[in-house]
């Protein structure tokens, strides 16, 4: 497929112009302009698409299909429910969702539904259904965007009810919900289903385990009514996705993806400006939930709205971003949003054109991206990262910690950064995947803070050691079973015997934790913050210690900090530190990678992303960005055409402030 490039677009705010066709005309000349050859259409449309209950118009949406197609312009059509209407709202005043204070939420700001509402369902599939027979087999129409940004959480005495009908159906029994969640502490056995509340702040860990993933099964179902209805009457090339919101946690990404043909997300930098080694990130989650190419399905032309500041990106700054995203598996970009509407709550948002129906400044670097992916042909199609580094991303886990933070500063992303930033500063790629994901193309996992660990996730990262792997486990692993109850054994519980070691106590930590003076980790001046962990190697193992607890809190002192053991025909790296400074990160990241055998995808200065992608046909592409505000040089270690601007490279390649080049080795 060749890259996707284009913008959302919302006629329907200028129905009221005398002529709205006109004004598309003039509209779709701008996006040719922009050489944009896609715009997602439609997906909170419900009440001019349905303006009272089972009565349609579909005219404007048919008839601006119908001028983008004309103009070479595909649409993506997204179903509307996420704003559902007044009038249904009016109707049924059941289907707004209920807050944890027990308050109705308002209408009027999206998403405002029960998911498990059964009259939205209704409508919501009596509006898919006609959406799906009016548009399904339109050639121009090549992708359904379910919804808009799942977000909501709702506390209405039926969704309490599906909980307690949800959790019969996994426990089989009360005996054994009561035995694995502990339910004589605090006197809370349960002798009826309908005894057991949804948890609204702190509550039993098995209670609120169970809560999210019943969420997660809520967001699945609702969101399998309306695949269901589009399956059948949509053409076979046409695909389905849902807009994720990246690090959101409020459900399991992985299990939603499962029913979807293709993962994309909304990217906004927001305040300030581009953090190449935290977004990457969030692009490779992404890429994780089906394990391939996804879209960036919107991301903001200049600024946005929402923050407390919307500065602008700089000049050169979105172009470079945006190839960022290609260079992380993007396989489209969409601007959001195409225009500014004169009113509605998003009247400042950054857009392409202006209120005027003018280009604003910004529109001139969408030019300049439209004419790199005119000038790349269909050259990246099909190309895909080949990582050799997998971190394990686990929601479980994320919730666990979340809700028992034990150091109110230790968080779960930004741990899992520690070890992702180090990686993306050596231009290593990285796969994030599911603790459920296989292993096999990886020659090094690092699973971050995964307190829940099943015995099959253990099984298979002890497969992985056996068969030559590097297996990094951090603080916290391996504590808990799938109840989110404590293990009755010490941590990393069934990984024991791998990594060689026990831990034989934990520490929050009110100040950080000095460590002896280990070449690997930078000299003496190395600390551990937030959480610590008391290693003691097993008899009999011999293991490597790496780095020690100099004095501190008495009971660490002089303990094992960070160890390896070579097990099988691999090696586990037992971190049990938060290092304080990314600096010490970098140097333990770099000696786990050395002893990894991992090899960056190009060696570059400070702040010069590279990716290798690799074509259907085994050729690499690499792509190159310049995150500076200054031009850089990068020596090359091979020649290469230099695809954006036809020249040759060799020997170096200079960059200017932002630049982008994408080699092709020859
Ligand atoms: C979200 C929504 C969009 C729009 C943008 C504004 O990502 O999906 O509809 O509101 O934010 O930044
Ligand atoms: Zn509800």
């Amino acid at each position: 497929m060749t890259l996707s490039f284009g913008v959302a677009y919302y006629p329907e705010h200028w129905l009221h112009l005398p002529d709205p066709r006109a004004a598309r005309a003039a509209e779709i000349n701008l996006m040719r302009a922009a050489s944009f050859n896609v715009a997602r259409l439609g997906e909170f449309a419900w009440s001019l698409l349905e303006p009272a209950p089972g009565q349609f118009d579909f005219g404007w949406l048919h008839d601006s299909i119908d001028e983008l197609a004309q103009a070479g312009i595909q649409t993506v059509l997204g179903t509307p429910s996420a704003a559902p209407p007044a009038w249904l709202v009016q109707q049924h005043p059941g289907i707004l969702a209920v807050d944890e204070a027990g308050r109705r939420v308002q209408f009027g700001n999206r998403c405002h539904y029960c998911v498990n509402a059964p009259e939205f369902h209704s409508a919501v599939q009596r509006l898919v259904g006609a959406l799906a027979r009016e548009f399904g087999q339109h050639p121009n129409v090549i992708g359904w965007q379910i919804d808009n940004e799942y977000n909501r959480y709702c506390y209405c005495e039926r969704c309490q009810q599906l909980f307690q009908q949800f959790l019969a159906q996994r426990y089989g029994s009360l005996d054994q919900l009561n035995l694995h969640w502990a339910t004589p502490y605090w006197s809370q056995t349960y002798q009826d289903w309908a005894q057991i509340p949804l948890p609204i702040g702190p509550h039993n860990p098995g209670l609120m385990l169970e809560h999210r993933r019943f969420v997660t099964h809520s967001y699945r179902r609702f969101q399998k009514l309306q695949i269901d209805l589009l399956r059948p009457q949509i053409h076979p090339a046409a695909w389905i996705t849902h807009n994720f919101m990246f690090w959101h946690d409020g459900y399991d990404h992985y299990d939603l993806s499962a029913d979807l043909d293709l993962a994309s997300w909304d990217w906004y930098v927001g305040s300030g400006h581009l953090d190449y080694q935290a977004s990457g990130a969030a692009h490779d989650l992404v890429r994780g939930y089906k394990r391939r190419s996804f879209w960036l399905m919107e991301t903001q032309p200049g600024n946005v709205n929402w923050r407390k500041v919307n500065n602008v990106l700089n000049r050169g700054e979105t172009r470079a971003a945006i190839w960022h995203a290609i260079a992380h598996g993007a396989q489209a970009a969409l601007f959001w949003q195409w225009r500014s509407a004169l009113g509605g709550q998003e009247q400042y948002h950054g857009t392409l054109i202006d209120q005027a129906g003018r280009p604003r400044p910004f529109f001139s670097e969408a030019q300049d991206i439209g004419r790199d992916f005119a000038a790349l042909g269909g050259v990246l199609d099909g190309a895909e990262l080949r990582p050799q580094v997998a971190i394990l991303n686990s929601y479980d886990s994320r919730w666990s910690i979340q809700a028992q933070r034990h150091h109110n500063n230790f968080d779960y992303v930004s741990h899992l950064l520690h070890y992702y930033k180090p990686l993306a500063a050596r231009n290593i790629s990285v796969d994030i995947v599911s603790p459920d994901a296989p292993l096999e193309q990886y020659q090094l996992v690092i699973v971050p803070a995964q307190v829940i660990l099943s015995p099959a996730q253990a099984a298979a990262l002890e497969a992985f050691v056996l068969g030559g792997g590097h297996l990094v486990l951090t603080i916290r692993t391996g504590m808990k079973d799938g109840y989110n109850a404590l293990l009755p054994q010490r941590q990393p519980g069934l990984l024991t015997r791998a990594a060689g070691v026990e831990v034989e106590e934990y520490y929050a930590l009110e100040q950080s934790a000095p460590l002896q003076g280990v070449p690997q980790l930078g000299g003496t001046e190395s600390r551990s913050t937030l959480w610590a962990e008391r290693l003691a190697p097993l008899p009999g193992c011999d293991v490597q210690i790496l780095a020690r607890f100099c004095a501190s809190n008495g009971w660490l002192d002089g303990r094992p900090a960070v160890t390896r053991h070579a097990y099988g025909r691999g090696q586990v790296t037992y971190v049990g530190v938060y290092l304080e400074s990314l600096a010490d990160q970098q140097v333990l990241v770099d000696d786990i990678v050395a002893c990894s055998g991992v090899q960056p995808d190009l060696a570059a200065p400070e702040n010069i992303e590279a990716r290798r992608l690799v074509q259907p046909g085994g050729g690499s592409l690499y792509i190159l960005i310049n995150h500076n505000r200054f031009p850089a040089v990068v020596p090359l270690p091979w020649k290469a055409a230099n695809l954006l601007c036809g020249q040759p490279a060799a020997g170096e390649l200079s960059l200017e402030p932002y630049g982008v080049a994408v080699l092709q080795p020859v």
